[in-house]
């Protein structure tokens, strides 16, 4: 139908059935993230836009090509914000989190907004649950987020997942390594595609990141990161690499994985989901040692990750149907004196945390009890004259057929020995 009225491109609604997976994934992640030590933190959606170009780098694609930036009234630029990182790192230099006890461990859920061609996985408002770990410099603490992760995913129903993991060094090491790829790159530059000639000048370990078939195939044979990184980071990804095998996390050393962030410094990772097509990491992250320095705090180590929600409700809803949630009791309410009544009960039983609806007490029997069925109800509750006098009313449950008499006030005992 034509509507005058549309979500624009690359943004959509999120409305049930999906909403009640999205809560139970939420869910899920406070329970996780909170057993782990972390809290949440709610930066706003809209910061200055020298935030993201500052961390996430001038000569990213996020940067370049997707931030939705604008002028504001009072002539500021600002920013949708295209990513968490940057804003919990502004705040928490911003609030001196800093000189609360360390580690500091946050975690976000809410919209992120990039302007990129929308297809299947790729949106332009797009929900990240994120999290942020401060001021722990150690492998462990990598091992840890990383499992962390690892045990979220499988709480909600994700099966053989494997992490791929790098380290892509320090400002120590890096530079050596960007010389490598420079002089293996060298005599082949013109060869590459039109955005890894670019990348070759700015930021060359994106070339290994390229999916074009040509760059693929040129880059045959260039340096590994995993060979020039420094004693103290191969140390670090190592002992990184035994604390996951102790947790029984799976995972593949890629060297060729680089992000398309530019804060990153020593460890990365990435996690990729089944058929989900091109657009398929579910979830990444890594560390970013230099970044809570740059935004004005004391030098602090800091490594985190971002799921993408839509991604990982599409692994989920690939893998089993969204369950709807039903009412425990529909009350079938007939002639005004029931209505009266089967509010009076309802609203005792909401009390108590049950989902109670109520029939429209000037439709039939038969209508209420169809409308009850509709909704899944677990019990229905006939409520007529003959009960409100004899202070017994029918109930039945609507998955067997099963009947029977329970006392008006006994209802709320009746549903908690059975659901
Ligand atoms: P990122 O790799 O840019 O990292 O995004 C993390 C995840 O967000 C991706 O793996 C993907 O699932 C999802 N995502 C990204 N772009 C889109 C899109 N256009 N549509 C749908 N989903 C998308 C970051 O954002 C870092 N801040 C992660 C991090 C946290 N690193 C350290 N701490």
């Amino acid at each position: 139908m034509d509507l005058p009225y549309k979500t624009l491109k690359g943004m959509q609604d999120i409305v049930p059935p999906d909403i009640f997976l999205w809560q139970e994934v939420e869910q899920t992640a406070r329970r996780i993230f909170s057993s782990f030590g972390f809290q949440e933190i709610r930066p706003p959606v809209l910061e200055a836009t020298s935030i993201f170009s500052r961390s996430i780098g001038e000569q990213t694609d996020i940067v370049e090509k997707e931030m939705y930036s604008f002028i504001d009234k009072g002539g500021r630029n600002v920013s949708l914000r295209p990513e968490g990182t940057a804003s919990v790192v502004r705040s928490y230099v911003e609030h001196n989190l800093h000189t609360l006890p360390s580690p500091q461990k946050f975690y976000y859920f809410g919209p992120m907004f990039r302007y990129e061609r929308p297809q299947s996985g790729r949106l332009r408002q797009f929900y990240q649950i994120g999290v942020e770990a401060f001021a722990d410099p150690h492998a462990g603490m990598d091992a840890e987020v990383i499992a962390m992760l690892a045990r979220f995913l499988a709480a909600i129903g994700i099966r053989d997942i494997s992490f791929q993991i790098n380290s892509i060094g320090c400002d120590r090491c890096r530079p050596g390594y960007r010389e490598a790829l420079l002089t293996f790159f060298a005599g082949k530059k013109e060869d590459l595609c039109p955005d890894c000639i670019r990348r070759y000048d700015r930021n060359p370990l994106r070339i290994l990141d390229c999916k074009v078939d040509r760059c693929r195939e040129m880059r045959r044979g260039a340096p590994r990161i995993t060979d020039h990184i420094c004693e103290a980071c191969r140390t670090h990804f190592e002992k990184l690499q035994e604390l996951l095998s102790v947790l029984d996390v799976v995972f593949t050393v890629n060297a060729e994985m680089v992000r398309g962030l530019d804060y990153y410094t020593g460890t990365t990772f990435e996690v990729a989901g089944q058929g989900l097509g091109a657009q398929n990491a579910i979830a990444a992250g890594g560390r970013y040692d230099r970044l809570v320095a740059e935004f004005g705090g004391p030098d602090t180590p800091a490594i985190g990750f971002a799921i993408g929600m839509e991604r990982l409700v599409g692994l989920l809803k690939q893998a089993a149907p969204v369950s709807v949630p039903a009412p425990d009791a529909f009350i079938v309410a007939l002639g005004e004196a029931a209505a009266i009544e089967g509010l009076r009960i309802a609203c005792r039983l909401r009390d108590s945390g049950r989902w109670v609806e109520l029939g429209n007490a000037g439709s039939s029997l038969k209508s209420q009890m169809r409308r009850a069925g509709r909704l899944a109800a677990r019990y229905a509750f006939i409520l007529g004259a003959d009960e409100l006098r004899s202070g017994e009313v029918r109930w039945k449950d609507l998955a067997d057929a099963s009947q029977g008499l329970v006392r008006l006030s006994d209802i709320e005992g009746f549903l908690a020995g059975r659901c």
